[in-house]
């Protein structure tokens, strides 16, 4: 089928796209800052863009989708600012239901759920046994998480399981680790995109990040565009990924 192969979504060529994206929605705050607004409107703004964003990967066939929207490191912010943000996921992600059933997504959260207040909780567990049997996009909202929080709770859960008797120590290699984390089952992201101009990982997908593209751009997330992906899908494209060969 190579009319299929050369058919456009956006501006990205099909075969392009990567089948998995991973997004650190940074530059909120700035954002706001320049306009000068609360750094509420900028995480306001950058919920619109989430929205946006995640319709258009499913639209040109991302198969999976992982979005950093709150780190184990976030609940250091200012009080006010962390119970703005857990209101806006409640909003969102009540509002993004219809949405994703309409688009055939799946939606699974990435990080450990408990810190969460009890509405959320439920919110959270509604959204995962609604979507579960959706054959579409795989999107992976990242809440609490936190990739080295992430690798010691697989370390803990293998432990438990050599301590049971349930295999041995040798028996341990890359796949069994990889089913034991938040993305089991789910292909390494292709691609991970940072905007914002700040050019680190800040804890997001450690262990599955191990061969992936890293795409900077200036952008402040609330500013990101469709374009800004096709942008980033480009140069990914353009890349020579040799996975350590040659
Ligand atoms: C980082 O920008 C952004 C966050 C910590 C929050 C991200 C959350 C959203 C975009 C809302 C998404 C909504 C759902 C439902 C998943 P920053 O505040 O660190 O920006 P700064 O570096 O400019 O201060």
């Amino acid at each position: 089928m190579n009319w299929l192969k050369k058919q456009k979504c956006g501006s990205v060529p099909v075969k392009q796209v990567p089948a998995h994206i991973g997004i650190i929605m940074d530059g909120n705050g700035r954002w706001a800052k320049k306009r000068g607004l609360p750094r509420s409107a900028g995480h306001s703004a950058g919920a619109e863009t989430f929205k946006k964003i995640v319709r258009y990967c499913s639209k040109i066939g991302v198969k999976h989708l992982t979005v950093y929207a709150f780190s184990t490191e976030n609940w250091k912010r200012p009080a006010a600012e962390v119970t703005f943000l857990m209101g806006l996921f409640e909003q969102y992600l009540n509002d993004a239901l219809k949405d994703f059933e309409q688009r055939n997504i799946r939606v699974v959260f990435l990080g450990d759920k408990s810190a969460f207040s009890p509405n959320l909780q439920r919110l959270i567990a509604d959204i995962e046994q609604a979507s579960q049997s959706k054959t579409g996009m795989v999107l992976n909202v990242a809440m609490n998480y936190g990739g080295r929080s992430e690798i010691i709770r697989a370390a803990k859960a293998i432990a438990s399981d050599v301590k049971d008797g349930k295999f041995s120590v040798d028996a341990i290699d890359e796949k069994v680790f990889a089913n034991k984390l938040y993305t089991a089952g789910q292909p390494d992201p292709d691609l991970i995109i940072r905007p914002s101009g700040e050019k680190r990982l800040s804890n997001f997908l450690l262990w599955q990040s191990a061969y992936t593209e890293f795409v900077f751009m200036n952008v402040l997330w609330p500013d990101f565009s469709e374009k800004d992906l096709d942008l980033a899908i480009a140069e990914y494209a353009a890349r020579n990924r040799r996975f350590g060969g040659v």
